[in-house]
């Protein structure tokens, strides 16, 4: 029995539009070339990625479109041998893009129809990549640091100057000083962990918010006292109550007070506000102090960046607080955002949405 040629037609030709709708709804590039290594099929994604006019560049040799040795030597390869062959590459766009692209035989039943090339921008990926690869190298670097240290005193210890006590002693707070850095580092990158999985969810409990900002400023009270600074708080009337996290909040203002703290010269002015607009919370701490350089000022909240390395880790810094403030910030539904003239001071704003949950 065999079909009515116009129906195997029509079959064909619905087979081809679902091969086509497919191909077009894809997210990979893809590109398919016949086994004289010219383009029969160039889908929208590949059109898209490159910049490619359709028209143009069907029936043309790879070379012809992408203008990629390492490319047309692959493909080349891959139509000789039937071997598949990846390639990552940033040669094929002009800028920073780079490219993943798989070059595989087609198949047919009665033997190679070609290759397809098919095209992700893993742009994304390897950036993400390179700040995982730094941040385990900051991260070494910066346990190193104190540990050489410690181990550096331990050995003069042992060599001879625990014999004058005076040596000694200096010696041992050097020593618990670097031990109480690796300590504090080691806090917050559990902690920076901890909320950047995302894996605990929020404990939302109603918060008096003037007897929480005093309370909190009381923890800082000696070293306020200290550097002779003034302290304002600065509420207005009808917001008595906020909803977040009560432990997570304290620790992102402990982290902006901190800061404002260290990086204002004595006699400064230190003032936490709250305001309420649209819905939208705003938690700020502003001070008179050092202030933040423009070109740094959009990488502050990356972590262990700090304007001025050893400046920071003098003051007992790990570079990860303003990280941390960031991730509470986002962990709310909210945002953060700098503000600083050099000289002048900085503010740092969470805003988040006005939350509710139990009281
Ligand atoms: N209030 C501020 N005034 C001036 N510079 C600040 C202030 N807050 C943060 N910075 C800058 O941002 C950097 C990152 O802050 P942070 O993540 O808290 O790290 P750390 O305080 O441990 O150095 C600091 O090293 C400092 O250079
Ligand atoms: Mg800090």
């Amino acid at each position: 029995m065999s079909e009515r040629p116009e129906k195997k037609i029509l079959d064909m030709a619905h087979e081809r539009d679902k091969l086509a709708a497919v191909l077009s709804s894809m997210a990979e590039g893809v590109l398919a070339l016949d086994t004289d290594g010219k383009t029969f099929l160039v889908n929208s994604a590949a059109c898209n990625m490159f910049g490619i006019n359709r028209e143009r560049a069907l029936n043309k040799h790879v070379r012809e479109v992408f203008n990629n040795d390492q490319l047309d030597t692959l493909v080349k390869e891959t139509l000789k041998s039937g071997d598949a062959h990846t390639l990552e590459t940033p040669d094929l766009l002009p800028g920073e893009t780079v490219f993943r692209l798989h070059i595989t035989p087609i198949k047919g039943s009665k033997g190679s129809l070609g290759v397809a090339i098919t095209a992700r921008d893993i742009t994304e990926l390897k950036r993400l990549e390179k700040i995982r690869v730094e941040f385990v190298a900051n991260v070494s670097h910066e346990l190193k640091t104190p540990l050489a240290s410690i181990k550096g005193f331990v050995e003069t210890l042992k060599d001879g100057a625990l014999e004058e006590p005076d040596t000694a002693r200096r010696f041992l707070s050097i020593i618990e000083r670097h031990a109480n850095r690796l300590n504090n580092l080691i806090s917050d990158l559990l902690s920076l962990s901890k909320i950047e999985s995302g894996q605990i969810p929020l404990e939302l409990k109603k918060i008096r918010l003037l007897p929480f900002i005093n309370k909190l400023i009381g923890t800082f009270d000696d070293r306020i006292r200290e550097k002779e600074h003034t302290i304002t708080v600065d509420i207005p009337k009808g917001l008595t109550y906020i909803y977040a996290d009560k432990a997570l909040l304290d620790q992102a203002l402990a982290n902006l007070l901190d800061n404002a703290i260290k990086y204002t010269p004595p006699h400064g002015k230190i003032t936490i506000s709250a305001s309420e607009e649209d819905g939208q919370i705003g938690l700020a701490v502003s001070d008179t102090g050092i202030g933040i350089p423009e070109a740094d000022l959009a990488r502050v909240f990356e972590r262990f960046y700090r304007v001025d390395k050893a400046r920071s880790r003098e003051m007992g810094g790990t570079g990860l607080g303003l990280a941390i403030v960031k991730h509470i910030a986002l962990a709310h539904g909210g945002t953060i955002l700098a503000d600083s003239k050099p000289g002048l001071g900085s503010t740092f704003t969470i805003t988040f949405p006005r939350l509710h949950g139990e009281a």
